[in-house]
């Protein structure tokens, strides 16, 4: 958004006003006099005017574990969501880099950098998800084969990128998707007649969830630093 636009809004001021406070000096710029009000700024820039705060955003990246039952979106009338468990009063600021459905666990990234967001959840990323796999029968060579080949998802009209696979019994495994699609896990085992009894996200791209973070608990943490 442009300065001026930004503290004209706030001030409630026309144009002929809001330039006279940048003339003024009385507008600044994360700390120093800004003179340029047509500057396209970020919203986690700090801007004042005349010593009042006019935006003043931090970044805020925060890895949740959800537990089994509550719902992956930021307002639900019905159901306990994950923004309702971040008991902060910038929660409302939060928006999900992924979501999961209602009976999976694990963990959950939620922030308001939607440059962040973005990079983990675009499809030309290729961010691997690994998930901690159940199932109620036992899979097959041609149901690993399948999965480590990649599948065509036809409602979405995508080929999934081959999975990673790493058999832990004959009905438990390690898998790492790339996709986001909706049920995607399910929808990936269904294709062999077989149901998930259990699953749960372990890993996004380089971020682990914590092992001291127990199911409905939450931390916030710096993308850079971990
Ligand atoms: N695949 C699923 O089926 N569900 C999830 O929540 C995530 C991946």
């Amino acid at each position: 958004m442009r300065l001026d636009r930004l503290v004209g809004k706030w001030a409630g001021t026309g144009k002929r006003r809001t330039r006279e406070f940048f003339k003024n000096g009385e507008v600044l710029l994360n700390g120093e006099r800004a003179e340029r009000g047509g500057l396209v700024i970020g919203k986690f820039d700090r801007v004042e005017l005349a010593g009042e705060v006019v935006q003043d955003r931090r970044p805020r990246y925060v890895m949740l574990h959800k537990p089994r039952g509550v719902v992956s979106a930021t307002l639900d009338e019905e159901h306990v969501t994950v923004t309702d468990l971040v008991d902060q009063e910038w929660a409302g600021e939060l928006h999900l880099a992924g979501r999961l459905d209602r009976y999976t666990s694990g963990l959950v990234i939620l922030t308001n950098d939607s440059a962040y967001s973005e990079s983990l959840t675009a499809p030309e990323q290729k961010v691997g998800k690994r998930y901690l796999v159940g199932l109620d029968g036992v899979m097959g060579e041609e149901v690993i084969s399948g999965l480590q080949a990649g599948m065509w998802f036809a409602k979405e009209q995508v080929m999934t990128e081959p999975a990673l696979l790493d058999l832990l019994s004959p009905q438990e495994c390690r898998l790492t998707i790339y996709e986001g699609k909706h049920h995607q896990i399910k929808r990936m085992f269904a294709r062999y007649d077989l149901r998930v009894t259990q699953l749960h996200r372990e890993a996004i791209g380089t971020q682990e969830l914590p092992s001291d973070l127990g199911p409905g608990e939450w931390r916030e943490f710096h993308p850079e630093s971990s």
